[in-house]
């Protein structure tokens, strides 16, 4: 079977064998079975570049559902299965006017992934709603929970991401959302301008996540339209030394200063600076807005799209001795 519809790089891979799960038992059974020594999971499939065909047995992860476990005046404690689709759960909470999630509307991918890579746009991550999510264990099929401190989320990172790593299948998340009173993050430019050119000054979630969506969708492509994984590099963190030396060469840079007196500096930048915005190669090509977004303009392979990325980062290490290095998972061929 082709995982090209599995995965929004649409890259035509093939799979050895293939399993749709939708509850936690047939998650158990799959989990038992001798298929295949080799297990690879695949959800959104929306972070991930699948540079090879997978001999190995796919598990595509769609178990639908959500629930409120507890609420009082003020908060909602929301569980939602791992297969459900983030950017659906987000309108779902706006619906009901819980908030928190609205800055992280129109992420790609499921309620699962979330965690993994601790989504973030717009100034709020995952972490932020986050209380804790339920896992099976691959090797015995063990349910643990795991709170947001067991999680240990980063700028785009988690335990599961790193000694978790493929230890582990989320198989839900419990959010904590406002029910009144809701927090409200315009702190990002680009929002306060989205908002001021719609004449909105008192904000509500629903708002801020119709800017966010505005924002996106000028800037990023859409999967369905054109494939890519959105960023697919991570914006690079300099110590205080390296930023002073990197500031002093190239004052026009643009940075953000993290409250942890570390730098980071927008790699679509520094990737617009060495001209790759909007070039193609084959189709394999940079987005025309937002030169951190790869695209596959059809038919290219993830070998292709790899060669890209390492064209991409020797030339930005470069010109600038920074050296980005990827955020989307490379699967079999690690950059
Ligand atoms: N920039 C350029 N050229 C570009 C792209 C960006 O000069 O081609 C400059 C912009 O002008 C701006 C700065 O870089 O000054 C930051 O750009 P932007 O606001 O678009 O955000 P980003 O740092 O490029 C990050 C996330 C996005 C997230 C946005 C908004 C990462 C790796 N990416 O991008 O996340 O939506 O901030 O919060 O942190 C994703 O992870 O898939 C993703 C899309």
């Amino acid at each position: 079977i082709s995982l090209k519809p599995y995965n929004t790089f649409g890259i035509d891979a093939k799979a050895r064998f293939f399993i749709e799960i939708s509850t936690i038992a047939n998650l158990k059974k799959a989990l038992q079975s001798e298929i295949h020594p080799d297990l690879f999971i695949i959800s959104g499939g929306s972070n991930m570049l699948i540079t090879k065909d997978i001999d190995a047995l796919v598990l595509h992860m769609n178990i639908k559902g959500k629930e409120i476990l507890k609420e009082d005046d003020e908060h909602v404690y929301l569980k939602v299965m791992g297969g459900e689709e983030w950017h659906d759960t987000v309108l779902w909470c706006l619906e009901q006017d819980y908030g928190g999630l609205e800055n992280l509307s129109l992420i790609p991918g499921r309620i699962g992934t979330a965690p993994i890579q601790n989504i973030g746009a717009y100034g709020i991550e995952l972490k932020d709603t986050f209380v804790s999510c339920e896992t099976m264990a691959i090797n015995d099929q063990s349910t643990k929970v795991f709170t947001k401190e067991d999680c240990q989320f980063g700028y785009r990172e988690s335990y599961f991401k790193n000694k978790g790593k493929n230890k582990y299948i989320i198989t839900s998340v419990i959010l904590k959302l406002t029910k009144k009173n809701h927090e409200l993050n315009t702190s990002y430019g680009a929002i306060e301008s989205q908002l001021a050119a719609w004449e909105i000054n008192s904000p509500t979630i629903q708002d801020i996540s119709k800017a966010v969506v505005a924002i996106r969708e000028s800037k990023l492509p859409d999967p369905k339209v054109l494939g890519n994984s959105g960023s697919f590099f991570k914006n690079p963190i300099l110590s205080k030394k390296e930023f002073d030396i990197f500031i002093n060469e190239h004052p026009e840079a643009k940075y953000y200063k993290i409250s942890d007196g570390t730098y980071k500096v927008p790699a679509g930048w520094l990737i617009e600076q060495c001209g790759f915005k909007g070039k193609r190669f084959g189709d394999a090509g940079v987005h025309k807005n937002q030169a951190l977004v790869l695209v596959n303009y059809g038919n290219a392979t993830g070998q292709e799209i790899i060669g890209l990325a390492h064209k991409i980062i020797n030339a930005v290490f470069e010109a600038y001795g920074i050296r980005i290095s990827p955020e989307v998972n490379i699967i079999n061929n690690p950059c």
